[in-house]
C-alpha cells in the first residue's frame, strides 16, 4: 500500500506497546486509526495522546478472545470511518506456561488472544476489505519465537500458527489486492512479561510465562531482555514501511538469526539421514 494517507486501519493491542507504537506511526503517516484494546484506562491515554496530536483516532474496548466482541469491534470501525484497508491483529499475551505448569485455561487464554484473535480478526476484516476495492493489508504480530521456537513452547504454538496463516493465505490475498505480512519482532521493550494484569476473569487463575518454566534462567534473560529492549516507536515505523512495500515478513534485528540458521540446519541434518533412500509409494 504505497499512499497511506487518508486510508483507516484497525490496531487490535493498541493501548501499549508494540501495538501502540504502530498506531503511532500510521497516524503519523495520515491513517485514520481505530485502536481496539481490553485495557480500558490504558486505551482511553492512548486515543487521547495520538488526538492530542491532531490524529483521526477512537478507541473501542473489546476483549479480542471472544469473537462477538472483534465483530462489535469490527462493526464500530464502519461506523466511525466508513470503511477500513489495514488490519493489525496485534494484541498477544506472553501465557501458556511450560511443561508441568499446563493448564486447559492457560491453553485456552494463550490460543484465544494469541491465535484465534488473529484467525477472527482475518474471517471479519478480510471481507470489508474486499469489499471497497481499494485494496488494504494484514499484518499480524508473531514473533521470533514463530521461527525458531525456545523456552516456553505454548506460546511458541501460537506464534507458529501466526506465521504458519499469514504465509499460507499471502499468495491467496494477493490476488485479491490484499497484502500480507507477519511482525516477528526480537526483544520489544513492553510490558509482555506483565500479560496477566489482562487476564479475562472467566479463565479463573492461569500461569504465567514466567511461571512454571522448565528453564527459569532462560526465562529470566527474556525478562532482562525485554526491559533493555528495542524502542516499540521504532517497530511501529517499521511496520509503517512494511505495510508501503508489503514486506512478507517484518523483522526488528538480527540478533536471532542465528537461531533460526540453526534450526534451519538442525532439519537439513535430518534430511540428510534419509536422503538417498527410496520410500514405498502409491497405490498397494
Ligand atoms: N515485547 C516483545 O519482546 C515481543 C516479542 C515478540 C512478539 N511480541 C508480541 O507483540 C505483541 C504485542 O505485545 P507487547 O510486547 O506490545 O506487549 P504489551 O503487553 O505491552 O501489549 C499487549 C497489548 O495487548 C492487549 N491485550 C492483551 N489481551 C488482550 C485481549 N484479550 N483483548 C484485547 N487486547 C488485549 C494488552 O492490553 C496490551 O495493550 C504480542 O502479540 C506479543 O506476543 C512481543
Amino acid at each position: 500500500m504505497r499512499d497511506l494517507e487518508g486510508k483507516v486501519a484497525f490496531v487490535t493491542g493498541a493501548a501499549s506497546g508494540i501495538g501502540l507504537g504502530i498506531a503511532r506511526a500510521l497516524a503519523h503517516a495520515g491513517v485514520k486509526v481505530m485502536l481496539c484494546d481490553i485495557e480500558e484506562q490504558a486505551l482511553e491515554t492512548a486515543r487521547a495522546g495520538l488526538a492530542a496530536g491532531n490524529a483521526d483516532v477512537a478507541a473501542v474496548r473489546a476483549d479480542v478472545s471472544l469473537r462477538a466482541e472483534l465483530e462489535a469491534a469490527a462493526r464500530a470501525t464502519i461506523e466511525r470511518f466508513g470503511k477500513v484497508h489495514i488490519l493489525v491483529n496485534n494484541a498477544g499475551v506472553g501465557g501458556g506456561g511450560d511443561y508441568g505448569s499446563w493448564t486447559q485455561a492457560g491453553w485456552e487464554w494463550t490460543l484465544g488472544v494469541n491465535l484465534w484473535s488473529v484467525i477472527w480478526g482475518i474471517e471479519i476484516f478480510g471481507p470489508l476489505i474486499e469489499a471497497h476495492g481499494e485494496g488494504g493489508q494484514i499484518v499480524s504480530t508473531a514473533s521470533i519465537a514463530g521461527l525458531a521456537g525456545g523456552v516456553n513452547p505454548s506460546y511458541n504454538v501460537t506464534k507458529y500458527g501466526v506465521v504458519a496463516l499469514s504465509e499460507g493465505l499471502r499468495p491467496t490475498l494477493a490476488e485479491k489486492g490484499i497484502g500480507v505480512s507477519v511482525l516477528c519482532p526480537g526483544l520489544i521493550r513492553t510490558r509482555i512479561m506483565d500479560s496477566t494484569r489482562n487476564l479475562p476473569e472467566r479463565f479463573g487463575q492461569v500461569e504465567a510465562m514466567t511461571e512454571g518454566a522448565a528453564d527459569n534462567a532462560a526465562i529470566e534473560m527474556i525478562r532482562a531482555g525485554v526491559a533493555m529492549g528495542i524502542d516499540p516507536d521504532y517497530v511501529g515505523e517499521l511496520v509503517r514501511e512494511g505495510i508501503e512495500e508489503d514486506w512478507a515478513y517484518i523483522l526488528t534485528d538480527t540478533d536471532f538469526e542465528p537461531a533460526i540458521d540453526e534450526r534451519f540446519a538442525n532439519i537439513k541434518a535430518h534430511f540428510d539421514k534419509i536422503r538417498g533412500r527410496v520410500p514405498p509409494r502409491g497405490a498397494g
